[in-house]
């Protein structure tokens, strides 16, 4: 064969594509590992900042590990359920929400009457992760939230303090919203307005609203109120659906309630 012919140069071409095509695959089963430590580590890093409880050298899986406890709740009736019945086990920390919201057993279809923020199924059970300190009196409760934005599903964390009310923290650990515009959700700036806000009236009814614009001095629920992003309204209106939706009856209403009577002690 000629140096320089065609079914040469095919030849090469296809010997190349398949020793790349061998490198890729094994570099991408050979990291998987790695990745799915990572993908842990990064969830934890963001339960602890939703905790209040990140500070720059600070040993993640440690500081995890002896301040916060881990439960999960049935949404239907706000109960602790000690062992969720999923083949192979799940832990509050590897939690799949869209698995687990896809599976007949583990999910359930939503109305979309019922489905403000656009999931279309959720799971029968979510984490909700409790901060204790170090008497283990419970002092920040971190409820995962998921809801649509613009262009994509958002996965963030919801802290509160213990009077069940009052919002500390929002923040998303994934989405992909647009740099600049929606991906402003991420800016530390906007989530700082969330901190002290009521997500709750006196009546118990959810108050908490993302205004388009940002809130007046003479605003009456101006506690409830958090300002707007500009070029943003579409992403912040979603996230302002996603925190109504998990607050509500559909979403960790039933756990509150139960909460704010037995207390936050985790049962496992
Ligand atoms: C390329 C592109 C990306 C955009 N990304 C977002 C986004 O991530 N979130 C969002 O709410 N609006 C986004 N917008 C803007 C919306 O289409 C819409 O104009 C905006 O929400 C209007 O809100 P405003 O009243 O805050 O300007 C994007 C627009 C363009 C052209």
């Amino acid at each position: 064969m000629a140096s320089d012919s065609k079914s040469r140069i095919l030849l090469v071409a296809l010997a190349v594509c398949a020793v790349c095509a061998v490198l890729v695959s094994v570099a991408a089963v050979g990291l998987k590992p790695r990745q799915e430590v990572n993908q842990r580590m990064d969830k934890l890093r963001n339960i602890l900042d939703a905790g209040g409880l990140l500070s720059p050298g600070v040993d993640v899986a440690d500081t995890y590990n002896r301040s916060v406890r881990a439960g999960f709740v049935r949404l239907s009736d706000g109960s602790w359920l000690e062992k969720p019945d999923v083949p192979g086990g799940v832990t509050p920390e590897a939690f799949d929400f869209q698995r687990l919201a896809m599976r007949a057993g583990t999910g359930r279809a939503l109305a979309p009457a019922e489905d403000p923020s656009g999931l279309k199924r959720i799971p029968r059970f979510m984490p909700v992760f409790v901060v204790e300190d170090d008497a283990e009196k419970p002092v920040r409760l971190i409820l995962p939230v998921v809801g649509k934005g613009l262009w994509s599903t958002l996965y963030g964390f919801l802290a509160m303090d213990p009077d069940l009310r009052t919002i500390r923290r929002l923040i998303f650990y994934d989405h992909g919203e647009t740099p600049g515009l929606g991906g402003e959700i991420d800016n530390p700036r906007w989530q700082e307005k969330w901190d002290g806000k009521l997500a709750f009236g006196e009546d118990g009814r959810i108050r908490i609203a993302v205004l388009h614009g940002s809130v007046q001095a003479d605003d009456p629920l101006a506690r409830h109120h958090v300002d707007g992003i500009s070029g943003a309204t579409k992403t912040t209106q979603g996230v302002q659906s996603m925190v109504r939706f998990w607050l509500g009856g559909n979403g960790y209403g039933p756990f509150l309630s139960h909460a704010a009577k037995e207390g936050l002690h985790v049962t496992r």
